[in-house]
């Protein structure tokens, strides 16, 4: 069956803002579509995505990180310039290389090393909570005064970056979403292909560092493990893996932990009850990872003809699976527009994605959310959102976390 075009605009500040009613209504009208202007299948059925994401060799990654909008030659030359050598090694890369990669860095992300995290994680969350307390008004912007750079730090502890980095390295991983996921103007992409090569050189720096001083931290982990082997891991892969973490690892968990408040503060009974009940917090987080996750929509490729919820889709074809409206399905979530910590199949949510790709980060994001969502609820049980507000999203396809919550106690 060849299936109609549908007006999708994944960059249109009204579906940021509530991309769930849009979901809704692609799932009763058109759950697998041709989009024109972006030249991707855009699929939104729970069952449809879990296929697409178990079968990587049908549907490959090579294009995960291709850039919506088509790079100039001047910023090509920007990058080329920059001395930007990216490499292939998790998101969009494939079987056999996927495999040996992320066997090796799996296999240093421990969850020894994700424990020894957690006593750092409350001390660096103790001081934001000291700080946020101190406001004499009683009202922050959440995301300035926590959200934002707390994820960051933590990457920092995790690959032994010194945390002084953090406002390059978010300003860096901004630049990152909008050149690859955004739609930038052709001045854009150069000024942003000039800050993501800038980025680069600071990660090949710090490898290069850590390979003269390893300490006790992931990136040395990685450097040991491959023991001057290219072929255990090459250190532009060891580079390529740091790079991507840089972003991966917190990008993420800024938007989920944004969005995490703003479903709860949203409704003081929810609140409420965490702060009554903090053992509840776990099952929260789950229900918060399905109701409103940061990473919406993941990009596949087909290496073979497909026949996807009735539509035929040729080979080489780009995929986007909307990971958001698959979390949103009525075929495999009962009520999904509702919040309900009490559900017991929120964990089938596939916020972290599945199969071959798996996240794996999922340890260290659940870690951080407890720790930050236990800190707060009790300190802060009287919590708010301020009311009236609107919020404001990075235009990309697949990053979605507020920019900016005030909330106040
Ligand atoms: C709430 C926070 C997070 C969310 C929602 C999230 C989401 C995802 C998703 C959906 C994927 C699958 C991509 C695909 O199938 O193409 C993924 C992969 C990945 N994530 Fe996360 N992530 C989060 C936190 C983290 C953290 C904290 C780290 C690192 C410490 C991390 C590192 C990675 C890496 C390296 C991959 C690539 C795995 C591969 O391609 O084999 N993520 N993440």
């Amino acid at each position: 069956m060849s299936c109609p075009l549908h007006a999708f605009d994944p960059f249109d500040a009204r579906y940021l803002a509530d991309p769930y009613a849009v979901y809704a209504q692609l799932h009763a009208e058109q759950p697998v579509f041709y989009s024109e202007s972006l030249g991707y299948w855009v699929v939104t059925r729970y069952d449809d995505i879990k296929q697409i994401l178990r079968d990587a060799h049908s549907y490959a990654s090579r294009n995960a990180t291709d850039p919506f909008t088509p790079v100039t030659a001047e910023t090509a030359s920007a990058l080329r310039e920059g001395g930007y050598a990216m490499q292939r090694v998790l998101l969009n890369a494939d079987a056999p290389l996927h495999t040996r990669v992320r066997r090796h860095v799996a296999a240093a992300f421990t969850p020894q090393r994700v424990a020894r995290l957690a006593p750092r994680i409350e001390a660096l969350m103790s001081r934001y909570l000291h700080d946020i307390i101190a406001v004499p008004e009683r009202q922050v912007d959440i995301v300035q005064a926590l959200t934002y750079a707390l994820p960051a730090e933590v990457i920092f502890l995790l690959i032994g970056m010194d945390s002084e980095d953090v406002p390059a390295v978010k300003a860096g991983s901004e630049s990152r979403v909008v050149f690859t996921w955004g739609k930038p103007t052709p001045e854009q992409q150069v000024t942003l292909a000039r800050d993501m090569a800038d980025f680069w050189q600071r990660a090949v720096a710090f490898v290069e560092k850590r390979r003269l001083e390893p300490r006790d931290d992931y990136t040395s982990d990685l450097i040991r493990l491959r023991n001057d082997d290219d072929t255990v891991l090459s250190l532009g892969e060891i580079t390529s893996v740091v790079f991507g973490l840089l972003l991966a690892g917190h990008e993420t968990t800024t938007g989920f932990l944004t969005n995490a408040l703003v479903q709860l503060l949203s409704d003081p009974a929810r609140w409420q009850a965490l702060a009554a009940d903090p053992t509840q917090i776990p099952a929260a987080i789950e229900e918060l990872l399905r109701f409103d996750t940061s990473v919406i929509a993941m990009r596949r490729i087909t290496t073979t003809a497909v026949t996807i919820g009735g539509c035929d889709i040729p080979a080489d074809s780009n995929i986007l699976a909307l990971i958001g409206a698959a979390n949103h399905d009525a075929a495999h979530f009962t009520a999904p527009a509702t919040y309900d910590p009490t559900r017991t199949d929120a964990r089938d949510h596939l916020s972290f994605g599945y199969g071959a790709h798996y996240c794996i980060g999922a340890p260290l994001a659940r870690l951080e959310a407890q720790i930050v969502l236990r800190a707060l609820v009790t300190a802060l049980p009287g919590a708010r959102l301020e009311p009236n507000q609107t919020f404001d999203y990075l235009p990309n396809t697949s990053f979605r976390g507020a920019r900016s919550v005030r909330i106040h106690w």
